[in-house]
């Protein structure tokens, strides 16, 4: 993976794959989907008692799998639990230089934000890895967490993204649902605007990646694509996919359609020839019926921005 961008690490992460670190068989899977991002977990995805062996298979999986194209994360345990400290000591340790970023879960303050990057320098030192080189996603999966969302983004020069956890926060807000992801029946509005926005808001107060959970139905791909698609409209930088087939359908979604990326690049370069006449004093241009100015210009740079990022 090549080194994190420097305004802001922002790596692509239109699909976030997870892949349960005890399955080795999910774990060689997984090298071979097209998947912007994998993240082997020791939370959720791993029973109590897996979890101990788990970190050897994940820190083996790291060191000689092939993982290229793809950005590296492990997720562990919260810092409530007593697994934390040896999740991340195993983990980097043994496989820090094939590691891209640790994503911490149920994230309720800056502290523990702070408690996780200083534990991270000290391994770093006694390594001999760069220091700072491994960034930090946070999930936010409560109400203290999005409460405290904006001191959570701004804790560390690690973090990357600002993560929704909609499973766990649905059930820490009593929200009276049972599909991940659906809408609470009984509710005629989005219950998740609110939530999204807040995390959103945040995470772009301190140049942060946006991403969205899981979406559980796996095999409701138009689902999966609806849902998606309204975190991509907000402006969400990608979704966390759960099987292959939301793989393809995540990467789509947060990728703009050709027909808007032309249309951005075309703004582009009608903007930059119209104000480049006329001794650069026009601040507007038209493209056809169009008026466009310094911030349709900005927009454009957005659409083009995540098209080209896609290889368009
Ligand atoms: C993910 O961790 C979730 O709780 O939705
Ligand atoms: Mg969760």
């Amino acid at each position: 993976m090549t080194a994190p961008d420097a305004a802001g690490r922002l790596r692509p992460r239109r699909s976030c794959l997870a892949v349960p670190g005890s399955n080795p068989r999910f774990l060689e899977k997984a090298q071979g989907l097209p998947a912007d991002q994998v993240f082997l977990d020791l939370e959720d995805a791993c029973a109590p008692l897996a979890k101990e062996d788990a970190r050897h298979t994940i820190v083996k999986a790291l060191n000689e799998g092939d993982w290229t194209g793809k950005t590296r994360v492990v997720r562990v345990n919260d810092w409530t639990t007593h697994w934390t400290y040896r999740d991340v000591i195993t983990v980097v340790e043994g496989a820090g230089p094939n590691l891209d970023c640790i994503m911490l879960p149920k994230v309720q303050d800056a502290q523990q934000i702070v408690a996780l990057d200083l534990l991270l320098t000290q391994i770093e030192k006694t390594m001999g890895f760069e220091i700072g080189r491994i960034g930090i996603e946070a999930q936010i999966e409560n109400a203290k967490g999005l409460v405290n969302v904006d001191e959570i983004a701004g804790a560390s020069p690690r973090l990357e993204t600002i993560v929704f956890g909609p499973a766990d926060f649905m059930a820490s807000i009593n929200m009276k649902s049972l599909v991940v992801g659906e809408q609470p029946p009984g509710y005629p509005a989005d219950a998740y605007h609110y939530i999204l926005m807040r995390i959103l808001m945040a995470a772009r107060m301190h140049d942060l990646q946006a991403i969205d959970g899981p979406y559980l139905q796996i095999r409701n791909v138009d689902g999966f694509r609806e849902v998606a698609g309204r975190a991509a409209a907000l402006g969400y930088d990608g979704k966390w996919v759960l099987h292959p087939g939301q793989v393809e359908a995540a990467n789509e979604v947060f990728s703009p359609s050709q027909e808007d990326y032309d249309h951005a690049e075309l703004i582009l370069d009608a903007y930059d020839y119209c104000t480049s006449v006329e001794g650069g004093m026009k601040g507007s241009a038209m493209l056809g019926d169009e008026m466009i100015d310094e911030a349709s210009r900005k927009m454009a740079l957005v659409v083009a921005g995540k098209g080209r990022a896609a290889g368009m």
